[in-house]
């Protein structure tokens, strides 16, 4: 590395503020300068969640305007900062000074749960208002394109941002042209009068005020307009930064440093750094030289290598409005991608020229400007000279038509196309937007003048091969051929012949990729064929209508909807606040950042960052564990492993540190405990384990099922004769559902701060769980102490989903034991990667039934088994287990029903509890063999639901009486208001007419039963002070991890106490404070936690009520001081012995949970057949809350519920490989659902019922709404199976979750999918597997 003696100063502004940082690190990003700043938020590190978004804002002195947009912390190097001001969510506004319209409507509307997405959601509408104050509502669902949410479900969201378009109303139905206020479409919100649409008031909204907006500092403005700006030089410990501010200086220094990556967007050199290990020891960051900055638009499109993708887009949107559009094809196939090219704040930071000199094989740009014939201007000192973009450039086959390390793409000319030519790109990829594509394509057809004689053409795949690649033999042999029908049946040949995807090829899905290459190309063929039509009707004859459909992808809308609840008594006393929609209690500080989560505590005296190194290998022997080198690396202070264990290394099962075998890739063997986490990182990488691998390594069911491995015994529930039944049927069908896992992704990944005390052999531990005793437990067996010395304490998680029940007690056993060894604090947090390694998720689950059934649809008798892959630890896989066999009869009644249920030990991570707690995975094979029977009867699945219905007061089939009068009036209300049975018809009609694109609908209905068969884990406990001013201390035994607990809390004790909300503070939850309380889980928060702060609320007006009475007119601060006065004990422990479940498995029965919750919901979608890729139109859920103590807190978890299902269910996958290697570590390989897959209307209604069991007669709300994510997929088969009829193919065919693209595809059998090779799955090792 060159060295220098002097750095130079890096000079930015943060929040109005000046920094000069003297000795600035090229290797620091933007997100860990910010640490103190907490309202920036890591959650994945890579760009790809938009957690720790900022607005960045630069002087162009050329047209002497500032420039404002998003970036990912992230991947921001502070180097490239100079000169630039940075703006957080604590410098938009903050509870302190001033909340920002932003912050309050974000909060006030709902849109936050776990608050852990919200400054990022926050600082993105922040920009977009800044460039744009009164934005359209697209821009609006634009601007969130990059920010991942978990919980909300974005509608909330979306809609907080559609208070700021011009002419916004409360009316969610807004741009769809109709209002639910308009009589005629009052109908619609229900005959009923008590129900309510309104969740949020906007007339309490604060106007927006562009011009309170801080200004920029003219301290840069004059930086930049400095005439005698120089290079500047940053020096680091280990890597050194240059930042020429001419041509001729950057030239020279790529001469100089030939290797040295150009940072401009730092969008591919930063997680080449930080995933795949990179290291440069010198950058060169040419960001802002004039040289790069320019758009020419004379004779064509050049633009500068250092506009970004969002500039390069400004430029060609320009060009399009300017030019006659036959010029202009390559541009508008380029906008089309530049829209769904990951989302804006990489669109903002990435620039053209990198992402051309980076070269991706994913490339979504690079395809259509080869197709457009675009040429990069490259220069060096040597020189300039132009490269062609076409084959050799991107396959890097011919070195002179390479870029050489020297040299700086200097500019792009993309030409206007001609008259007889024709551009286009396509993409397909497992979600629209913000994902790379899992193929796609750029192609370019030139026909001889008023022919359709090919002329050129020119095609080029991206995500086939290592690099783009052209297709230019097929190309070549195409010419002077007519564009019929024989050159597509020809040209799809040889295409699969030129490309030829390896059946083992990294990435797997290679039947898929091998379709859509020539999927894509017959899109191409009908566009052309359609465009030569326009040109010359007579000549050339139009496509068929029904092919019409293909030719366009779905377009992306901004999402609508309607949330329906009963109202307010309006004889409820008006201080009173249940059954009000009561913004969530920390809304505002989620909003302004002030929220904090455990990373967010500063750093303590002696604090050491802990790193974890895991098992490589699925199952092998431990043979040696070398920690020497990591302990001589910088800033390593010990390397902790099972030896320092002091109590229990394997606690029921649970093992924290692997000692002489490993059982699963991602098991913990050791940790290195440094002083900064990035000394622990770099040392973790010294530690060297030897293995050797122990047969067998089991890795799938059937795997397990082969060597009868299990973590449990079979669980069983019979009623009825079934074999008996099964002789006196009309059809017996037999089949087998297989459900994937789930990743839990929540957004704040798992984080410990583990700090021993000096005495007694305390430890307190702040972590985010739903279960601090839990923690306590597992800690105080690790430490060997009792649980007395151990204090867990939890303020709030940035989302949990069952995934921070059992895990975080092994994580912070690990942590304690190292803080114990040390003698010092230990912060410990899971990068994203860990986390979804080590912590595991859903039950991936075989269904296996036979159904007999009459050929009226009834159903007669059902013999189910289920397994679930449980990985290689105990964990809950039992209890899940034992959930699937009891709730797996859903809403049905089949009176001889046989459910057995296993859990399958494997050397995968241990799975663990999540959302719905195997539920959701076990009603898929239930409504699966429900749409079989219906196929063989010629029945719709919906006809076949109804009559297999419970229908009155009956009993499970493990004898607990139920009435189901809500389900019915769900399912009643779904079908009805949903006009499911009308638009059902519209969808055979428009799949009549659509050969291509396919409607489907599915109506899915629920009983799904809250809490837990254990009577003990229903119990809960309060504690409640009343301060000698008044003011009330609420602690409870449940955690707050976004689903709004301590607010309906608040609003218990606000209704018992007779006091406004204002007067109760909840603090934290705390082992000290309530002990043994149970894990915040099974939907029961609010119901048992709510009602032990009812009872300490209760005994505490008890002993006031002499008081009271005796000052009947006196106030409660007067009560309070002259209650304190008679010495009246003003603090209380409430208590709730829980609900009386029981289940005996001997017997087979019990009264296995106090209540049900039921729902239907109704969702349509439209797939394409050609890709796989589906729509979601609409989605109509109705969701039995009884009484909803919260409206606004409720519909926040159905909605959230449904959404994270829907995602479940669709697009989420997770890819390991034969051997157990968990691929998908990363938002950039596992793709919740965005702002873009929710549906495009959104109606939502709470159900009222009666459920005098449970506090103030509400529900627990918390997953139901999971499940019924399963109608998208039932929906997307039934568009599927319109299609397969269309096809004359079988209408019954493996019904399997996630429908992915893939899958979709794939079912849709035609021509291309019998056109592609197939491969001898005996002849090679698959790259990626099925785990169920
Ligand atoms: C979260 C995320 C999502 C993404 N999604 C997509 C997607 O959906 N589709 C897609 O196509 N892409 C996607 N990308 C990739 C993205 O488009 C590229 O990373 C980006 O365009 C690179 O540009 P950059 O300016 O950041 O390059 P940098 O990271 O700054 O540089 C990349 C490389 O290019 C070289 N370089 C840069 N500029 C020049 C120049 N002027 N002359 C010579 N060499 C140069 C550098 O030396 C370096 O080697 C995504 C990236 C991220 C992080
Ligand atoms: S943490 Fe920066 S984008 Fe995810
Ligand atoms: S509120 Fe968005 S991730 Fe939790």
């Amino acid at each position: 590395m060159p060295s220098i003696s002097d750095s130079d100063e890096l000079i930015f502004f943060v929040n109005g503020r000046k920094v000069i940082e003297k000795n600035p690190d090229p290797e620091m990003n933007l997100l860990f300068y910010l640490i103190r700043l907490t309202g920036t938020k890591y959650a994945c590190g890579g760009g790809g969640c938009g957690a720790c978004t900022v607005m960045v804002s630069r002087y162009d002195p050329k047209n002497k305007k500032i420039h404002h947009y998003p970036a990912t912390a992230c991947l921001v190097p502070i180097c490239s900062l100079h000169g630039a001001a940075i703006t957080t969510v604590e410098g938009v506004g903050s509870i302190k000074k001033r909340i920002h319209p932003v912050q309050e409507r974000l909060a006030k509307c709902h849109g936050t749960q776990c608050g852990f997405c919200s400054p990022g959601m926050v600082m993105s509408i922040y920009t977009l208002l800044r460039n744009h104050p009164e934005p359209t509502p697209d821009q609006i669902t634009e601007a969130l394109g990059g920010n991942l949410c978990r919980c909300t479900g974005y509608r909330p969201i979306v809609e907080s941002g559609k208070t700021f378009s011009p002419g916004s109303t409360v009316c969610q139905m807004k741009g769809s042209g109709k209002c639910c206020m308009d009589p005629d479409e009052r109908s619609f919100v229900g005959r009923e009068e008590k129900m309510c649409t309104k969740l949020y008031n906007e007339d309490e909204f604060q106007p927006l005020d562009p011009s309170q907006e801080p200004i920029f500092p003219p301290e840069l403005i004059r930086m930049a307009e400095d005439p005698n700006k120089r290079r500047l030089t940053f020096q680091g410990a280990r890597t050194i930064w240059f930042m020429p501010v001419t041509l001729e200086d950057l030239l020279e220094l790529k001469a100089s440093y030939p290797k040295a990556p150009l940072v401009m967007g730092n969008t591919a050199v930063g997680p080449s750094i930080k995933f795949k290990g990179e290291f440069h020891p010198v950058f060169i960051s040419p960001l802002g030289l004039p040289e790069l900055h320019f758009v020419n638009v004379t004779n064509n499109a050049t633009i500068g290598a250092g506009n970004s993708l969002e500039q390069f887009k400004d430029a060609l949107n320009f060009l399009v409005s300017e030019q006659p559009k036959e010029r202009t094809k390559t541009y508008y196939a380029l906008l089309k991608h530049l829209r769904t090219l990951a989302g804006p704040p990489i669109r903002n930071m990435a620039t053209i020229g990198g992402h051309v000199a980076s070269q991706p094989n994913f490339s979504d740009l690079t395809p259509i400007l080869a197709a457009g014939n675009a040429t990069i201007n490259v220069i060096s000192k040597e020189g300039e000279r132009q490269l062609p973009l076409n084959g050799p450039f991107f396959e890097r086959s011919l070195e002179e038509a390479s870029l050489k390390p020297e040299e700086v793409v200097l500019s792009i000319s993309i030409p206007y196309s001609t008259q007889w030519q024709l551009v286009a790109g396509f993409r397909l990829a497992q979600r629209q937007e913000n994902s790379f594509a899992i193929v796609n394509a750029g192609m370019s057809v030139e026909f001889e003048e008023g022919t359709n004689t090919i002329k050129d053409l020119r095609m080029f795949f991206g995500s086939v091969a290592p690099t783009v690649v052209s297709a230019k033999q097929t190309c070549k042999q195409l010419l002077g051929r007519q564009w019929d029908d024989q050159m597509l049946s020809d040209s799809c040949r040889w295409v699969l012949e030129e490309i030829r995807i390896p059946p083992a090829a990294k990435g797997g899905m290679v039947e898929f990729r091998r379709t859509l290459i020539i999927s894509l190309l017959f899109k191409f063929y009908l566009k052309v064929r359609r465009w030569l039509n326009e040109m010359d009707p007579q000549k050339f004859p139009d496509i068929p209508e029904k092919f019409v459909s293909a030719l366009d992808d779905f377009p992306i809308e901004t999402p609508q909807g309607i949330q329906m609840f009963q109202c307010v008594d309006p004889s409820q006393p008006q201080q009173d606040p249940v059954g009000h929609p009561v913004m969530h209690q920390s809304a505002i500080k989620h909003a302004t950042g002030e929220a904090k989560y455990v990373d967010d505590r500063p750093p303590m005296d002696q604090e050491l960052a802990l790193v974890v190194v895991t098992s490589t290998r699925a199952h092998a022997k431990i043979t040696s564990l070398d920690v020497s080198e990591a302990l001589e690396c910088p800033g390593v202070v010990d390397v902790i492993t099972a030896e320092d264990v002091p109590g229990d290394n394997n606690h029921s099962g649970e093992i924290f540190f692997a000692q002489s075998e490993v059982i699963c890739v991602g098991q913990i063997v050791c940790a290195v405990a440094a002083d900064t986490y990035a000394h622990a990182k770099e040392a973790a990488k010294h530690v060297k384990i030897a293995y050797d691998d122990i047969e067998p390594a089991i890795i799938t069911i059937e795997q397990a099922l082969e060597h009868d491995s299990f973590l449990s015994p079979e669980k069983k529930i019979e009623q009825g004769n079934v074999e008996c039944a099964f002789k006196h049927v009309d059809q017996v069908i037999e089949g087998e559902v297989h459900v994937e896992g789930q990743e839990h992704f929540y957004l704040e990944t798992q984080t410990i701060l583990a700090i021993p005390q000096t005495e007694d052999k305390e430890m307190v531990l702040h972590l985010g769980t739903q279960f601090p005793t839990h923690v306590q437990e597992y800690v105080s067996a690790a430490l060997k102490v009792p649980r007395n010395r151990i204090a867990c304490r939890m303020k709030r998680a940035g989302g949990a989903f069952g995934g921070k029940v059992t895990k975080p007690a092994l994580l912070g056993a690990v942590a304690a034991v190292a803080a114990n060894k040390t003698g010092r604090p230990i912060r410990f947090i899971l990068d994203r990667g860990n986390d979804m390694l080590i912590t595991a998720g859903r039950h991936p689950l075989l269904g296996k039934y036979k159904i007999g059934f009459m050929n009226n649809g009834e159903i007669k008798a059902a013999d189910v088994e289920y397994y679930i892959n449980g990985g290689c630890t105990p964990d809950e896989s039992e209890l899940v287990i034992e959930f699937i066999v009891l709730k797996s009869e859903n809403a049905y009644y089949i009176p001889n029903f046989r459910c057995r249920g296993r859990a399958c030990k494997t050397n995968l991570p241990s799975n663990t509890a999540f959302r719905g707690f195997g539920f959701p995975q076990a009603t898929v094979v239930v409504e699966a063999y429900i749409t079989a029977v219906a196929s063989k009867c010629n029945l719709l699945p919906e006809e076949v639901k109804e009559i297999n219905m419970y229908k009155k007061t009956s009993k499970t089939a493990y004898k607990q009486t139920f009435d189901p009068e809500p389900l019915r009036r769900c399912w009643k209300e779904c079908l009805e208001k949903s006009s499911f049975h009308a638009r059902k018809k519209a969808a055979e009609e428009f799949n009549k007419k659509n050969y291509w694109k396919k409607r489907g609908l599915a109506v899915t209905p629920m009983k799904f039963s809250i809490g837990i068969p254990i009577a003990f884990y229903n119990q809960a406990a309060a504690l409640v002070h009343i301060y000698i001013d008044g003011s009330v201390l609420l602690s409870h035994g449940g955690c707050e991890l976004g689903q709004g607990l301590h607010t309906k809390m608040i609003q218990v004790a606000s209704r018992e106490l007779n006091i406004p909300q204002s007067y109760v503070h909840l603090s934290e939850t705390s082992t000290v404070s309530v002990p043994n309380a149970v894990f915040t889980a099974g939907s029961m928060g609010t119901d048992i936690n709510g009602k032990a702060v009812q009872n300490a609320c209760q005994i505490l007006l008890d002993r006031l009520q002499p008081i009271i009475k005796k000052n009947p007119e006196g106030k409660w601060k007067e009560w309070v001081a002259k209650a304190f006065e008679e010495s009246i004990n003003l603090s209380a422990t409430g208590y709730f012995k829980g609900y009386q479940t029981n289940m005996d498995w001997e017997k087979e029965e019990g009264d296995a949970y106090p209540y049900y919750v039921y729902g239907a919901a109704c969702s349509e979608v439209e797939v394409d057949c050609l890709t796989g890729a589906h729509k979601l139109l609409r989605t109509d859920i109705f969701m039995d809350a009884a009484f909803s103590i919260n409206p606004a807190l409720d519909i926040g978890q159905v909605e959230g519920a449904f959404i994270q299902g829907m995602g479940f269910y669709t697009i989420e996958e997770l890819k390991y490989s034969p051997k157990g290697v968990l691929y998908s570590r990363g938002p950039d390989d596992y793709k919740i659902p965005t702002v873009t897959e929710i549906p495009k209307e959104f109606y939502v209604t709470l159900v009222h019922s009666r459920n005098p069991i449970a506090i103030y007669s509400s529900k627990g709300l918390g997953e139901a709404g999971m499940f019924l994510g399963s109608s998208v997929l039932f929906a997307i088969y039934d568009a599927v199976t319109a299609a397969r009829k269309e096809r004359g193919l079988s209408d019954t065919f493996p019904l399997n979750s996630p429908a992915t693209p893939e899958v979709i595809r794939m079912s849709c059998t035609d021509q291309f999918t019998d056109m592609i090779p197939r491969d001898d799955p005996s002849t090679f090792t698959p790259w990626s597997i099925h785990v169920s």
